[in-house]
Order: structure tokens, then sequence, then C-alpha cells
């Protein structure tokens, strides 16, 4: 049996650029990995199953695990099966990453348990295919995604030992969220000149409240004003930044101490909102923490 982490992400930045001629949109963001984790082993079988500790998870062809598993073992031509458990931490949906982070850990475990050693852009490939936060999870640490989120660039390491996250019980649908925006076509030229800015902010990325946006944030605010709620109740509690991640509806914080951070966590026990003590994860630890799978890691972007 082989058993492996499937981590969380966060946006430190997520901007949409414009609508593309595809219908996407399309993101300059800034994606990081944090502690915070689910847990996926893999058992050889006959055939593929999937079994999840959270009942409201689907098991079927809805979860991208099994999606994962099928373009596979349909691009491989392999016969076998697998028997996965899914042990699920991350909510979902949450804007945290955690059906797409299941993904890509699936095409890596079910690429060692089947004996497979697909080429690092193949599994780019598929990933991208998958969905457009999967490959990032085939990166790790501090990453600029560009296009749908697939074009990755790693970024110096942000680290950041405190912080929190937080998850109201709202549900928002990511494709529903991006339609709110409303975000005009772009045209080329456009598209050139707010890519280098991009960058040049990526690169100068500051943890700071007014460091850090996300375009989402209006329109899930307006829909479910227990976020902006949320986001308040941290920053009146002497966070040094408080955002909502992805589309939501989780929020994270960003303390200087372990005694804030404590104090915080305390006093909002008793809110309704799923709350997680993590920390930044660097690139290195990403990998490591993902042992013989490394190798099937890209280690160019
Ligand atoms: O790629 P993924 O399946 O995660 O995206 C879910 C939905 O979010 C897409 O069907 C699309 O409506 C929207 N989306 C978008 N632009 C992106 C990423 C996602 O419009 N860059």
């Amino acid at each position: 049996m082989l058993t492996l982490p499937s981590f969380a992400k966060i946006n430190w930045n997520l901007k949409i650029v414009g609508r593309r001629a595809d219908g996407f949109h399309e993101l300059c963001t800034v994606f990081q990995t944090i502690s915070l984790h689910d847990t996926i082993s893999f058992s050889e079988a006959e055939h593929l199953s999937l079994e999840c500790t959270n009942p409201s998870v689907p098991t079927d062809d809805r979860n991208l695990v099994i999606r994962a598993a099928k373009l596979l073992s349909e691009r491989f031509g392999v016969r076998r099966g697998c028997r996965i458990r899914l042990e699920k931490t991350i909510p979902a949906p949450g804007g945290l990453g955690g059906g797409s982070s299941n993904a890509a850990v699936a095409l890596l475990g079910l690429s060692e348990v089947w004996g497979l050693s697909p080429r690092p852009e193949d599994l780019l490939e598929l990933a991208a295919e998958l969905g457009s936060d999967v490959p990032f999870f085939l990166l790790g640490g501090t990453a600029l995604g560009l296009g749908r989120g697939e074009v990755l660039e790693p970024m110096p390491e942000v680290i950041e030992p405190y912080m929190l996250v937080a998850t109201p019980p709202v549900e928002v649908s990511t494709r529903e969220a991006f339609e709110a925006i409303g975000a005009k076509n772009l045209t080329e030229s456009e598209l050139q000149s707010t890519l280098v800015i991009c960058r040049r902010d990526a690169q100068n990325l500051k943890i700071s409240q007014s460091g850090l946006c996300n375009d989402f944030e209006s329109s899930v605010f307006g829909k479910f004003p227990e976020v902006e709620e949320l986001k308040w109740g941290f920053q009146e509690s002497g966070v040094r930044a408080a955002q909502m991640s992805g589309s939501g509806a989780s929020v994270f914080a960003v303390f200087d101490k372990e005694e804030t951070r404590q104090a915080t966590l305390e006093a909002f026990r008793n809110r309704n909102w799923r709350m997680f003590a993590a920390a930044t994860l660097s690139r290195s630890e990403y990998r490591e923490a993902l042992g013989s799978c490394q190798r099937l890691l890209p280690i160019s972007f």
C-alpha cells in the first residue's frame, strides 16, 4: 500500500485579467502550498474503487480522483485497478484546491502502483486536462499561475509559519464566481501588457494587507456576507493580512506570532466555521513529502 499526503493551496494574489475566446478566464495568480492536507492511500486491486471518509464527497466519476485514474489508465493502456482511500480534511469546495490536489496526487500514486514512468510533460498535460489548478500540484511551493492557471513559473519562496484557514459553511461554485465577475473580452495587446505587470507584482509580493488581492472577493462577499464578516473578524484580531482564497469561501490569515494565532483560534472557537492552523509548505518540503513519487515530478517549468 502506498500512502501520500495531498496538500491544500491558497492564492496570495488572484487577478482576473479578462475573458478568453474559449470562455475560460485569463488569470494572474500566486499559488502557495500549505501544510493542511488530505491523505490518499492506494492498494493494488483488480478493479478501480474509491472510498472517502467524508460522505458528502462523491466517489464516482464526479470525483477528480476517479477521473484522473481513468485518464491515466486510458493513456497508458493499464488493465489493472486500484483500491483508493481518501481521508478528507480539506473543506470541499473551499477555494483551497482540495479536489485538484487529490487529482494530481492520484496521477502520481497510481503511476507508482501501476509501475508506470510517465514523462513529466505527459503528467502535466493530463493534469491540465483534469482542471486548471491541477498542474500546480506537480510543482508546489510558491508559484505564479498564468493562462487558465496551468501555465506555471516558480517564484521566490514565501515562508509564513503562523497561519489560520477558516471555511464558513457556504458553497461557492467556481464557474458561477467567474461569471459573476463579468470580465471583459481580452485583446492580445492588453494581455501582453498585463502579463508584464503581473510578473513584476508577483516578484515583489508582500504579505501585508495592502500587498494582497483577490478579484473574487467583492462578488463573493456580496452574495455571502458571512465570508466578508469572517475576513473582518480576522482583521480585528491582530493579523498581518487576511484574504479569501481562490473563489472561496475559505479565508486565510497570516500572523506574526504563535500567541496571536492561538488567541484568535480561541476567540473564534464557537463560530460555525471550520478552522485549521497551517503553515506555508516550500517546494522542497512538498516534494520531500511525496517520497518515491518525487521521481515523477517535473524539474523545470
Ligand atoms: O478548470 P476547472 O475545471 O477547475 O474550472 C472550473 C470552471 O471554472 C470552468 O468550467 C470555468 O467555467 C471556470 N474557469 C474559468 N477560468 C479559469 C478557470 C476556471 O472561467 N481560468
